[in-house]
Formats: structure tokens, sequence, C-alpha cells
């Protein structure tokens, strides 16, 4: 980037801004109310975890996990890091004198050096994973022992290769070079879930009462392709139910909390989508899913390639296909509710009842799979409007051995995230996203004294909770008026120095032009009962 080049927010990221951000904060204030009178605490895990978290919850299949998370590689400076930005920013000398080629001593003089480096990089990378200070993987073993053989060879032949081939050989080396793994491999948390269970385990949180109930706000990543309501950088509030019981009435509940806080915010015209997908047994959604493969196996030729490939990978993704031609084939396949065993069709039933016991108005969706792999029984969704294609403002469902998959305890869970981003655009849609703009007062001062006194009248109202904008410099009343209005602010409160010496100041109500004159005491109380 050339110095004169303007920085911009990276492609899918955006600057959140007054008085846009107003909104976001009433949200997320609504948020921590509703979730408290659910009897659920705040958690806030780390922003990077490492790779295998997610890629062992969420499911190695699914878009997340195999093309969306933002990962690196965290290593300590050390001899082999220094060693290896060396030799993959090597390139060989071009001064060197002397033909190339079989007898010539060219070759060797421009190409040893690197194998020199190779070496230096070997010993080092051997000695460091001896010490533990690379990871021990066997990946990195191998990889140290081949790259040992992989110089001699490369040494032993420079001389019996031209230029253009000794390059070849050392571009094929940097590529082997930059696989050997010198710290963990981490990654910007694409969703919260995974680092929930990973904090219940951690913190032997199967020793408080259960069941803990947790709920986080904040920034997530996926590389998706950016969109209306689809970013890179996106938040997420979310709530998770964790502990021993799986009793519908903790689903019901948790859907009934999401619902209570989009209703208190107003958002309207939400529709929940219900559906189970069963557990992983051959009498419940496996034997389902190899129901599905074989049908869809029947149809591969009308599909698409996604839904070709998902046809070995994960056959339940393909009911989430949105592509025109393949729904009426998706139509025509077996529905899992036909083919859950009893126990998760009487818990499916019993969601419904507890859902209906609150109130909370549901349809059903037996297509609704979700796209990470965790879930098993309850799935749900919440669509709002006014977000054209992405219109889910929230997903959820049990994750019941998640935990246990993770290396805690037997541990049942249930939870969801709504889109924070999404929820704002929702609301702003629907006109509920009106936020009180500008200053409650704009102090116009003029003269010495005066400032004096505005300094201390800024204070006292501040602590009183009132917004108030307090010009650096003198401004001449008009001026001063002027500025109060393009800010917004509500009230000029006018200070000169016949105010200061008669105590008696004038307060302006800018809407509709009218004065009046209030000791500070009074004019202090006044504003405190006026305060938006
Ligand atoms: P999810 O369906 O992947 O579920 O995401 C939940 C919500 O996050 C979506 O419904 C959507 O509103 C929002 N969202 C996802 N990706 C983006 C994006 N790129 N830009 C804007 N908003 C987005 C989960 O994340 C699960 N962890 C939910 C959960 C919690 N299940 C159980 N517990």
């Amino acid at each position: 980037m050339s110095s004169k080049a303007k920085f911009q927010a990276i492609r899918g990221t955006r600057d959140l801004l007054p008085p846009e951000t107003a909104l976001w904060n009433r949200v997320e204030q609504t948020a921590h109310e509703v979730f408290r009178t659910f009897g659920f605490g705040e958690i806030r895990p780390p922003i990077f975890e490492p790779t295998e978290l997610f890629a062992r919850s969420i499911g190695l299949d699914t878009d997340i996990v195999a093309k969306e998370m933002f990962s690196f590689e965290d290593y300590e400076p050390s001899t082999v890091f220094e060693y290896r930005s060396a030799l993959v920013i090597w390139h060989e000398p071009r001064d060197v004198q002397g033909p190339p080629g079989p007898l010539g001593t060219g070759a060797l003089a421009k190409f040893q050096p690197f194998a020199a480096l190779l070496s230096l990089f070997c010993l080092a990378g051997r000695q460091a994973f001896d010490n533990g200070l690379i990871p021990r993987t066997p990946e990195n073993d191998s990889l140290l022992n081949e790259l040992v053989g992989e110089r001699d060879i490369f040494l032993s032949s420079i001389q019996s290769r031209n230029d253009r081939e000794n390059c070849a050989d050392v571009d094929r080396l940097k590529e082997r070079i930059r696989r050997l793994q010198l710290g963990d491999e981490l990654t910007l948390r694409p969703e919260a879930t995974a680092s929930v269970c990973r904090a219940y385990i951690e913190h032997s949180m199967q020793q408080m009462p259960q069941p803990v109930k947790l709920y986080y706000m904040g920034a997530m990543f996926r590389r998706e392709r950016p969109q209306k309501g689809r970013y890179r950088q996106f938040y997420q509030i979310g709530a998770e139910v964790l502990g021993g019981s799986d009793a519908p009435a903790i689903d019901a509940e948790v859907i009934e909390l999401v619902m209570t806080f989009f209703a208190r915010l107003g958002l309207e015209s939400t529709e929940l989508s219900i559906n189970s997908i069963g557990h992983a047994a051959d009498n419940c959604r496996r034997g389902y899913v190899e129901l599905l493969r074989a049908e869809l196996t029947k149809v591969k030729d009308q599909l698409g390639a996604d839904s070709q490939r998902r046809i070995e990978t994960n056959p339940l993704r393909v009911l989430d296909s949105k592509l025109e031609h393949e729904q009426g084939i998706i139509a025509k396949l077996p529905k899992i509710a036909d083919h859950l065993c009893d126990e998760c069709k009487t818990h499916y039933a019993q969601l419904k009842r507890q859902l209906d016991l609150r109130g909370v108005k549901y349809v059903e969706n037996w297509r609704l799979v979700r796209g990470l792999d965790y879930y098993m029984r309850t799935t749900f969704e919440i669509t709002a409007r006014g977000l054209g294609s992405q219109n889910a403002v929230c997903g959820g469902g049990r994750y019941d051995g998640l935990v246990e998959l993770l290396g805690g305890p037997p541990t049942k869970g249930i939870g969801f995230a709504i889109g924070e981003d999404r929820l704002i655009l929702s609301l702003q849609e629907g006109g509920k996203g009106s936020v009180v703009e500008g200053r409650d007062v704009y102090i116009a001062w003029l003269g010495e004294n005066a400032y004096a006194t505005a300094i201390r009248a800024a204070q006292n109202l501040r602590k009183a909770g009132v917004s108030v904008e307090l010009p650096p410099s003198e401004q001449k009343f008009g001026k001063a008026l002027e500025r109060a209005s393009k800010l917004g602010a509500r009230f000029a409160l006018i200070l000169g120095d016949n105010e200061v010496s008669s105590g008696e100041w004038t307060l302006k109500t800018l809407a509709d032009g009218t004065q009046a004159k209030f000791a500070e005491a009074a004019l202090l109380e006044y504003l405190k009962q006026k305060k938006v």
C-alpha cells in the first residue's frame, strides 16, 4: 500500500458509529436485563481458541470449519522461526561469477548457501521438537526427517542442474519448509458455544448447582461472502444451558427467553420454526440419514454439485438447499419426524406442549437441520422482517454430548445465538431503531466569569446524568445557539456576565424558542425532571 493510499475497514467488517451505537447499547442493555430475569449469568470467553476446539465441535464437514475460519499459527520468536523466515525469503544471488553446470563453480556458489541455511533450520527444528518448543506432532517429526534427506539430494544435484532447475528445487523446498508447524493453530471464534463448553469443563462447572445458565455477547468471525446482514466480523448475543437434565421444559424456556427479549425490543413479524433431528442411533437419526442417502442417490443426477457431494458427507444438509430446482425433489423425501425413536418423539411432543403452555407461537419445519454438527433433538430458528435473504435472526438447538466430546463429563446442553447485526437491521426496518440523538443541554457562555460558572454548571448537570456540551472557547450567543441546534441539543443554557451576577440563568428550549429564568438549584431540578 502506498503511503498516500487510504486505509479502509477490511471487507466484511465495518465501523459501528453514533448515533446507531446508541441502539446497539439499548439492545445489549435490554439483553442484560431480560437474561438476568431468567437466571442467566454473563460469561466472557476469549476471542480466539485452539482451532481444534471448533473443528471438533462444529464438525469438519461444515462450511464454517471447511471454509470460513480465520486461523493463524501462534509461536514465540525462536531460532527455528528466524531460520524459517530467512529461508522463505531467500533468493539466489545474481552477481556470482562462473559458469553454472556440471563442472562450473557458479551453481554451487549460488545455491549452496540455501542448503547450508536449510541444514541449520533442520538442526534447530529437531532440537526444538525434542525439547517440546514446537508441537510434537507426527507430521512435524516426519517433515523434519524428510527435509534432511531432501537437503542432501538438493546439495548433491546442484552442480548438475541449470539455474532454472535449481530455482524450481528451492521453491519446492520452501513450500515444504513452510509446512513445519512452529506453534499452536488458533482461530478467531466463529461462534461461542464451543468456548462455553470448554469453559464449563475447565472450571468444573458440573460441580455448581445445575443447570448452569450462561449468556454472552460479542464479535464472531467467519469468512463468508459479505452482503446485507452477512459480515465477516459480526456480533452475537447468545445463551447456553448446561447440566444434567434434558427436560423439554428447558428447551421451551430457552426459546421463551429469546421471544421475550425480541418482544421487549419491539421486534415485529418474527417467525419461530422448530424441528427435532433426533439422536445419533440406528433406530433414530442414523437410520433416517441412511434412508435419506439411499433416496438421494436415486435422484443424484438431478441435484446440484453441492447436494451431490453432501449425499456422501452429510445428507441432512441437502434439506437446507435453497436451489430452486431441488425444492420439488426435496419435498418428496422421507421426513425425519416419521423416523424418530420413541424417546425423541416424546421429547419433541413435550417441547410443543411446553411452548403452548408458555403461549409461544411456532411453525414446524422438518427441513430445519442447522449447519453445525453438534445438534441433536430440538433445533430452532427465528426469522425477522426486512432482512432479505439473510433473514435468520436467531438459531439454536440442543447439543447433548458436546461437552463429553470435548473431554468433559456427560452433560446435556441447549442454547441459541442471535445475530445482533441482523436484529438491529430488522429493528431499523420496522421503525423501532430510533435513538435519542444529541445533547440535553448546550451551554452558551460569554466572558471569563461566565466560563468558570459554566464549568461548574456542566459538572453539576453531568453528575445528575444530564448530557452537556460545553464549548471550549467563547462564542457569540447567535453562533452558540446555531451550533446547539446543529448538535440536536434540547436546551441552551445562556450564561453571560448579567446571568452570573444576578444568579438568574436563562434556559432556552430550542424546539419552540421559549425562554425561562431559573436560579441554579431550581434549574438543576427542572433539567433532572426533563432529562431523557
Ligand atoms: P448460527 O446459526 O451459525 O448458530 O448463528 C446464529 C446467528 O448468528 C444466525 O442466525 C445469524 O443471525 C447470525 N450470523 C451467523 N453468521 C453471520 C454472519 N456472517 N453475519 C451476520 N450474522 C451472522 C450458532 O452460531 C450457534 N453457536 C448457536 C447456538 C448456540 N446453538 C446452540 N447454542
